[in-house]
């Protein structure tokens, strides 16, 4: 199978490349089955470059806020943007991680209405060799460590993410102090723009290798909006579709996100030690220039608030179930049996699955949420683009 579909990407490519190249190795990255229809297909190469980043900090959450930067800064370059697989970091096997294809969780093809967009298993298997060849594998970091080195492949994640499609860096350039500095993301400003284009045409630099994501933390407000083009896989959405027929029977509900865990409590408790007036992504509530310090119920609401709330929006919505996503299932526990007496019906997902209980939230009828968690974050932004109304713990 895999050298059935390595002839047919050698066959195309070799009908669209006037030159020759070495397909000698034909190296085939595992790619999500979603994707399968783009090998065989012939892709265009793109004149004016790619960019490719590895999403380094943080999980989920992290990396799907730091994309729209991401995918907002190569359409502000004009650059292909190269889906990066998601970084996770496996329970089992603590201080490694994996690399989980783009196109698993998300959908390529919706994307691509705002800007052109390939996955790296696609471009690794089937442009790499022509566009990218090893000679032009240059890495991209803002700084240099300790002012000597770009150590881009040093440490977990860093090390893993490039050795996956066993890229090696020929050398490093550092940008950070060449463009711009805190802006040298905002590649809609006419400055920064050609300051990346002077610095790094695309002749000399077909690809910008980023050692981390070309996008802020948390996500600017104009940015947010991309994520309509964000669509849930049809493996994702499979599974939504049948936890609502089989769990829900099919009825309206509404959900709550509850990040409790032990290590969510003691990131809440920097609300406590100093006055935070940003913290995480607290902007998607309290906006880019907030100056009130953030109470720290917000991070870590009081079991009586979250029943409270909840029983609210049940009433208001008139609905008996509830979907509950948590960290921490002794709050859930808890909930449930006070629920009982309300002849309301706590419901989740059993085993848990992060991404089908974004997904699920995403399709209730109201969703109460944790403004400091970008896994929340997530479910605010996905609501906001199909018009669903969200609200967050302990805030009017
Ligand atoms: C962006 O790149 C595409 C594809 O290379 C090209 O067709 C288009 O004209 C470019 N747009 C601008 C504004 O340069
Ligand atoms: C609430 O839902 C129940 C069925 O679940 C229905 O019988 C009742 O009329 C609804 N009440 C309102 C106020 O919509």
């Amino acid at each position: 199978m895999h050298y059935y579909k390595c002839l047919l990407t050698w066959i195309t490519i070799h009908l669209v490349v006037p030159f020759d190249i070495n397909f000698g190795s034909c190296t085939q990255y595992p790619a999500h089955q979603d994707n399968q229809a783009n090998v065989g297909q012939a892709i265009a190469i793109d004149p004016n470059g790619y960019i490719a980043y590895c999403p380094c900090m943080g999980r989920w959450g992290n990396q799907a806020d730091q994309f729209l930067g991401s995918l907002s800064f190569s359409r502000g370059l004009n650059r292909t943007l190269i889906l990066p697989p998601w970084v996770e970091y496996p329970e089992w096997s603590p201080g490694t991680s994996v690399q989980i294809p783009f196109d698993k969780y998300i959908r390529v093809q919706p994307l691509s209405q705002y800007h052109r967009v390939i996955t790296m298993e696609t471009f690794m298997s089937n442009l790499a060799a022509t566009v990218w060849p090893p000679n032009k594998r240059i890495g991209f970091c803002f700084y240099y460590r300790e002012n000597k080195q770009c150590a881009m492949k040093e440490g977990n994640p860093f090390g893993p993410f490039w050795n996956h499609f066993e890229i090696q860096f020929k050398s490093y350039v550092e940008y950070g102090n060449r463009i711009g500095g805190g802006n040298a993301y905002y590649s809609f400003n006419e400055h920064v723009r050609s300051a990346w284009n002077q610095n790094f045409p695309a002749e000399k630099y077909p690809v910008m290798a980023f050692s981390g994501p070309p996008g802020d933390f948390p996500v600017k407000a104009h940015d947010r909006l991309l994520h309509k083009y964000v669509k849930w896989s049809k493996f994702i959405s499979g599974k939504v579709k049948t936890f609502i027929k089989d769990s829900l029977d099919k009825q309206r509900f509404v959900a709550i996100h509850l990040r409790m865990g032990s290590d969510w409590k003691s990131a809440c408790q920097h609300l406590k030690d100093h006055e935070a007036k940003n913290y995480m992504e607290s902007p998607q509530c309290y906006g880019d220039n907030n100056v009130k310090p953030i109470p720290y119920k917000v991070c870590y609401p009081s079991e009586n608030d979250i029943f409270r709330q909840t029983k609210r929006i049940a009433r208001k919505y008139n609905v008996t179930n509830v979907f509950i996503a948590t960290d921490e299932s002794s709050v859930r526990d808890r909930l449930e049996q006070k629920f009982k007496k309300e002849q309301i019906r706590i419901v989740s997902l059993n085993p848990p699955e992060p991404h089908v209980e974004l997904a699920i939230i995403g399709r209730a009828e109201h969703a109460i949420v944790n403004c400091i968690s970008s896994f929340s974050g997530f479910a605010k932004r996905e609501r906001d683009a199909k018009n669903k109304p969200t609200t967050f713990w302990s805030i009017k």
